[in-house]
């Protein structure tokens, strides 16, 4: 790797931390997309894979890799028994304190708050029975070191769930990506970058000497969602993933046990016609949507 890479990785890193820490007290507000939208689909995941396939393992141990507000944690517990241990993961400190506050709130303080990169996990080979990581790979300046730490500390037959990214089956078409550019240009945005968020990422990144001059609300979106495809300026599909693709080079020899596609596009939007774009978008993928979510089983 050369040193400008080593350096690109580093801003990546701290930049995610930066704006995370920015975002922690708002999030929940500003993604409903997850908070609300993938609520029953994380219910669903917990019946299926969590009560019935460890409802008899008492020492049932649970990694949840950024974790931000704890919404996945928060949706899971009622699936999981009491003598489960559970480790919330993530890289900023104020998302990691914002969760163990949400979670403490509805009655469940047994967790582990563990602050540290998705690239390093501090954990003991073949430990954990299952890892979430839900809206975090597209973050990551390095994925497939997180995918490779992540196959290190399951267990074997442990399950791994990834969950929302961006699927770049769904931008394969230009007409796809047409219509998508068109719908940010008239204001459907996805990820929007407030005055003080702006302001306090500048100020940490230059004081910490990451930077020399001030970032556009367009440079911090593009660096803190380095792999999302939607959230760019210009629709690029060489950016994002697909289930297959992660099967395929990190996920070698795993089991794939569901892979589910969604549409997000229009989410957040008041458009009135989004429901016939919507339509039109789902003929012109084949039926894959803007997020993907696969469950796979370690050999
Ligand atoms: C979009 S949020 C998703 C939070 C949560 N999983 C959810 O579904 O609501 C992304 C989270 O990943 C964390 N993150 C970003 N880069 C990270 C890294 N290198 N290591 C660990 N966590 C990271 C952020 O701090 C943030 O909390």
């Amino acid at each position: 790797m050369t040193n400008s890479s080593i350096e690109k990785e580093a801003l990546i890193r701290k930049i995610n931390c930066v704006y995370h820490d920015a975002e922690h007290s708002e999030y929940d507000e500003r993604h409903e997309e997850i908070i609300a939208g993938e609520v029953n689909w994380w219910n669903k995941i917990g019946e299926i894979y969590f009560q019935r396939k460890f409802q008899n393992k008492n020492s049932f141990s649970l990694l949840d890799i950024g974790t931000g507000t704890g919404f996945v944690l928060r949706t899971l517990m009622k699936h999981l028994n009491n003598e489960s241990k559970v480790v919330a993961y993530d890289l900023s400190q104020l998302m990691l304190r914002q969760a163990k506050q949400n979670l403490d709130s509805i009655g469940s303080n047994e967790h582990s708050f563990v602050c540290g990169d998705a690239e390093i996990l501090p954990f003991a080979d073949e430990f954990f029975d299952a890892i979430t990581i839900n809206a975090v790979l597209h973050h990551l300046p390095n994925y497939k070191r997180c995918l490779s730490q992540v196959k290190r500390i399951l267990k074997p037959k442990g399950i791994l769930i990834i969950s929302h990214e961006p699927n770049n089956k769904f931008f394969k078409s230009s007409l796809v990506r047409l219509m998508a550019t068109v719908y940010k240009i008239i204001g459907g945005s996805v990820v929007k970058v407030s005055d003080r968020i702006q302001q306090k990422v500048n100020n940490e990144l230059i004081l910490s000497s990451y930077i020399e001059k001030e970032l556009t609300k367009d440079e911090i979106i593009d660096l803190v969602e380095v792999s999302s495809i939607a959230e760019h300026k210009k629709i690029d599909p060489r950016r994002g993933f697909n289930a297959q693709t992660l099967l395929d080079e990190s996920l070698v020899g795993y089991s794939l046990l569901e892979v589910t596609s969604e549409s997000t596009f229009g989410y957040r939007s008041k458009i009135p016609f989004i429901k016939v774009i919507q339509h039109a978008m789902k003929y012109l993928t084949e039926g894959n949507g803007t997020l993907f979510s696969m469950i796979v089983m370690k050999p």
